[in-house]
């Protein structure tokens, strides 16, 4: 028996209408503030990818060529395409751009509960504000989505300036090694990385930093620096929408194009791979081709959130299953018609068998079965069962849809 690949998955029904209720939710919510969806290929060229998405992105990357020679790379996450599209597409549209999506990523990781090679985020993008209040209506935004969802999540708001500001004696290979320990909390292995290149001073300041609550506090660690306004700006305008977050500055973030606001939020009921969101602000477009613009975004990791959220029945349409035999089949397909104009889901017997197993496939798959025999086609009425209460009434059709609807 064939398998599917290592890291991917199959969706049944039941799972795909979960997903697809916790997708509207997230439409609908980003729609309220704005942002309207787009779509960019699942592939692009490699050097898209390569320019600015830092090393542990590029070595997880799908890459392939295609028949023409041209190297090409799977979506390994949705920045990077929608600012090219920018960029393409819309630099003349009216700033600030507002744009979301829900897009398949691939990395090729290893592969366990909540992390998959090819998995679904759930972004936006907002182009050209490069204010406070840009960045808090992107944190307040996922805040929203997150919550429309109805995951349980902790946010941690930060900002790279601190720690930057803190590591700005080193090289730029060291500053970026020692974010890239910080990002995976390794405390030991920061240690001895700033023993070996003797900037041990540094681990207190460090530590101090991470356990910071505010910006006064963190302005004391590190001194004075420019991005002082535009921090405790954006901190005004989230606390006075009592929004609740964690101010942590020891975020780092995975992903190399980041340059100021940072956020991560966390799921309360998940191991390991408990982050469901990440984002922050950032430059992408100069590096293809357009001005230099401010953007800040987001990516839900949707899959984490789904895992999250666990078994539920999404509100649903009710189901009918119609049974009848092969000398009415034209009535039968009429009668559908009529029930899925109203808005019922329909389904018609395709196999020809007798009217037990229909009535059998029909307990199984649909909320009511709908008999229609010789008698039900001439009188133009139809049998409606409930096939959760078993109750049975025969009915004209119209009566029928207002039972069901
Ligand atoms: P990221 O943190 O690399 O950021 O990914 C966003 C989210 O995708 C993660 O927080 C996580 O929930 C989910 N995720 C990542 N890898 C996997 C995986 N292998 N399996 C399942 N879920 C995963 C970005 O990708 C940025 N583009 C976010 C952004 C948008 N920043 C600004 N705008």
């Amino acid at each position: 028996m064939l398998q599917k690949p290592r890291g991917t998955r199959d969706f049944l029904p039941e799972e795909m209408e979960q997903r697809r209720d916790i997708e509207m939710r997230m439409r609908s919510v980003s729609r309220k503030w704005g942002y309207r969806e787009i779509c960019t290929p699942t592939f692009e060229t490699q050097e898209l990818y390569t320019i600015r998405s830092g090393e542990g992105i590029i070595n997880e990357m799908y890459t392939f060529e295609d028949k023409g020679g041209r190297k090409l790379a799977l979506r390994p996450e949705g920045t990077a395409a929608v600012l090219r599209m920018y960029v393409n597409e819309a630099k003349v549209l009216s700033k600030p751009i507002r744009w979301c999506y829900l897009s398949d990523c691939y990395r090729y990781e290893r592969p366990q509960k909540g992390r998959y090679r090819q998995f679904w985020q759930f972004g936006a993008e907002q182009i050209g504000a490069d204010t406070p209040a840009g960045e808090a209506e992107i944190i307040l935004l996922a805040d929203s989505l997150l919550k429309s969802s109805g995951v349980r999540f902790e946010l941690h708001v930060g900002h790279l300036a601190p720690m930057k500001h803190l590591l700005s004696d080193l090289s730029d290979t060291d500053r970026k090694a020692v974010m890239a320990i910080l990002d995976k909390k390794n405390f030991e292995d920061l240690r001895t990385y700033l023993e070996n290149i003797k900037a041990e001073s540094l681990y207190e300041s460090l530590k101090s930093l991470l356990n910071c609550r505010t910006i006064d506090e963190a302005l004391e660690i590190c001194g004075d620096m420019p991005e002082k306004e535009r921090m405790k700006g954006l901190i005004g305008i989230l606390d006075s929408q009592d929004l609740e977050y964690r101010l942590n500055l020891g975020i780092v973030r995975g992903l190399d194009y980041y340059t100021g606001m940072v956020f991560e939020g966390f799921a309360d009921n998940l191991g390991a791979e408990n982050q469901i969101i990440g984002g922050g602000s950032y430059r992408l477009a100069h590096l293809f081709g357009g001005e230099d613009v401010a953007s800040c975004g987001f990516g839900i990791g949707f899959d984490r959130v789904m895992v999250s959220l666990g078994d539920f029945t999404p509100k649903s349409t009710p189901s009918v299953s119609i049974v009848y035999t092969p000398d009415v089949a034209g009535h039968a397909f009429s009668v559908s018609k009529h029930f899925r104009e109203a808005g019922i889901n329909t389904e018609l017997n395709l196999l020809e068998r007798g009217i037990g197993a229909q009535m059998k496939h029909a307990a199984k798959t649909a909320d009511y079965a709908l008999v229609i025999g010789k008698r039900e086609a001439e009188s133009g009425t139809v049998t409606l069962k409930d096939m959760k209460s078993g109750e049975q009434k025969e009915l004209a059709v119209d009566a029928a849809i207002s039972e069901v609807n």
